[in-house]
């Protein structure tokens, strides 16, 4: 039972609708506003939806840790219109059907697998910058969506490539289409017999039909290529011995995993080249670093523990611009949380966008500063001050996939180009869609080095 003196201090608001509609389409500076008013936990009822975001990292750990049983991710309106497409995915589903999925897909992302994936990832990248001319200016945003959607298809797919490009080509349209779709009643609309619904249905239909033409094959073949979908086939319920994930659930696990692990890393990695463009200084240092560790050959896996300033800048990055920047879940029972009631069907919002920019955790927080990074800081903050891949039982499962990719992808452009600024993109904003973007393309100069 909590007592007075453990509850911790929190704000309670009433927003009206239009308040809110208004404000909901500026979400960050909604989010920034919340965050300051006084106390750790601002709770907000809007109509009769009550909100409360957590402000202090030791609240994000009672909720994803200490009430982890008690939560769920709920069905917001962005859920429902992709619950269609993914399938009730890792990302997507709640309770026992998401723990089996995630012990079966788990091994998938182990160390030993990512040596492997580590390859594709560099072969991938080389590939692409390949392509890039001196002195051209490049909109980086639109060649990392393509670069990690690239790096998705051939790290499920590796021993097919057509198959790889067919399916990375198909998601990107569904997406794109998907995303227009973003008013009142889409859900609906998308079921309707209205041309742009039966045209994205048929997109959907084509896209399946390729996906499950790639899992019947690989299962004929037998064995293990060294692939996503090779680890996905074989794994094996370690609760449950002998029960493999189906096709219909390997599909939406692929889909699922296109869609979680593309737009995130992709702007993660706009970001890390917008800011070196910005601090030519760190791409210096950059340089250097990359000289000694990698040299004249690709770099490669085992280089991934010695790039350690890019590692810094990586994780300056996210902290600055966290491509996933806000974390709902739904209260499923009365709850507390710092001692202070929180009533069942309340959305908790734990938000890395507010957190990771908290001058009690981070000095001068909005300045980029990657030299902060050192052990002893990264040590001696409190686990949930830093939380770009989330925590608990639903933490990124992709998180070290994500990492090797974007220190690999950041080492090989590094090693041939020297990024500078255009005038267009000094004055880029932070920009919210599925994962925090930017609110124009990232044209940046390239020079080769
Ligand atoms: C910089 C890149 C990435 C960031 C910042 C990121 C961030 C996150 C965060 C914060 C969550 C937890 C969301 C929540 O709890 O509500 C999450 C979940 C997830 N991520 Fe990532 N992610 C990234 C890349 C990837 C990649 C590359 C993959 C796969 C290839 C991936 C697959 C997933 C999946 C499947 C989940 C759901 C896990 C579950 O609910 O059990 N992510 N990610």
């Amino acid at each position: 039972m909590a007592t007075a003196a453990a509850q911790v201090p929190a704000t309670s608001r009433r927003m009206s609708l239009p308040a809110f509609l208004w404000a909901r389409r500026r979400p960050l500076r909604l989010m920034a506003e919340i965050g300051r008013w006084p106390g750790e936990i601002a709770q907000v009822r809007i109509g009769s939806q009550m909100f409360a975001l957590l402000k202090s990292p030791d609240l994000v750990q009672e909720l994803l840790v200490g009430n982890a049983g008690r939560i769920a991710k709920g069905h917001t309106a962005e859920r429902r219109r992709f619950f269609a497409f993914l399938g009730d995915g890792l990302l997507i589903s709640d309770g026992e059907a998401h723990r089996r999925q995630r012990r079966l897909v788990l091994p998938a992302f182990h160390r030993s697998r990512l040596a492997g994936y580590g390859e594709t990832m560099v072969r991938t990248t080389d590939a692409a910058v390949a392509t890039w001319r001196d002195g051209e200016v490049r909109d980086l945003a639109a060649d990392m969506m393509s670069l990690t959607l690239s790096v998705v298809g051939n790290t499920l797919f590796s021993s097919d490539v057509g198959g790889a490009e067919a399916v990375a080509a198909g998601f990107n349209g569904l997406v794109a289409d998907l995303n227009r779709m973003i008013f009142p009643g889409s859900s609906l609309a998308l079921r309707s017999p209205l041309p742009f619904a039966r045209r994205i249905r048929r997109a959907q239909a084509t896209l399946d039909g390729t996906v499950y033409r790639l899992i019947g094959e690989r299962r004929a073949q037998g064995g293990d290529a060294g692939d996503l979908l090779s680890t996905l086939l074989l794994a094996e319920d370690a609760e449950r011995p002998g029960e493999h994930l189906s096709d219909l659930e390997i599909r939406n696990q692929v889909m699922t995993l296109f869609f979680a692990g593309q737009g995130t890393t992709a702007n993660g990695l706009s970001w890390v080249f917008w800011l070196l463009a910005r601090h030519p200084e760190a791409q210096d240092l950059l340089h250097a670093e990359i000289r000694r560790v990698v040299g004249d050959r690709p770099a490669a896996f085992t280089d991934v523990p010695d790039l350690k300033l890019a590692g810094r800048i990586i994780s300056e990055a996210l902290r600055l611009y966290p491509p996933v920047w806000t974390m709902g879940r739904e209260a499923l029972e009365d709850i507390e949380l710092g001692g202070n009631p929180i009533p069942k069907g309340t959305l908790v919002l734990a938000s890395q966008w507010v957190i990771q920019r908290d001058a009690r955790w981070f000095p001068a927080p909005l300045e980029f500063r990657p030299e902060r990074w050192t052990d002893e800081f990264r040590g001696a903050l409190p686990r949930f001050a830093y939380f770009p891949f989330g925590g608990g039982a639903r933490s990124c499962i992709g998180e070290n996939f994500a990492w090797t990719e974007m220190v690999l992808v950041l080492a090989t452009v590094a090693s041939r180009w020297r990024l500078s600024m255009t005038p267009e993109s000094e004055a880029i904003q932070p920009f919210p869609r599925i994962s925090l973007g930017q609110d124009r393309p990232v044209r940046l100069r390239l020079d080769r080095r």
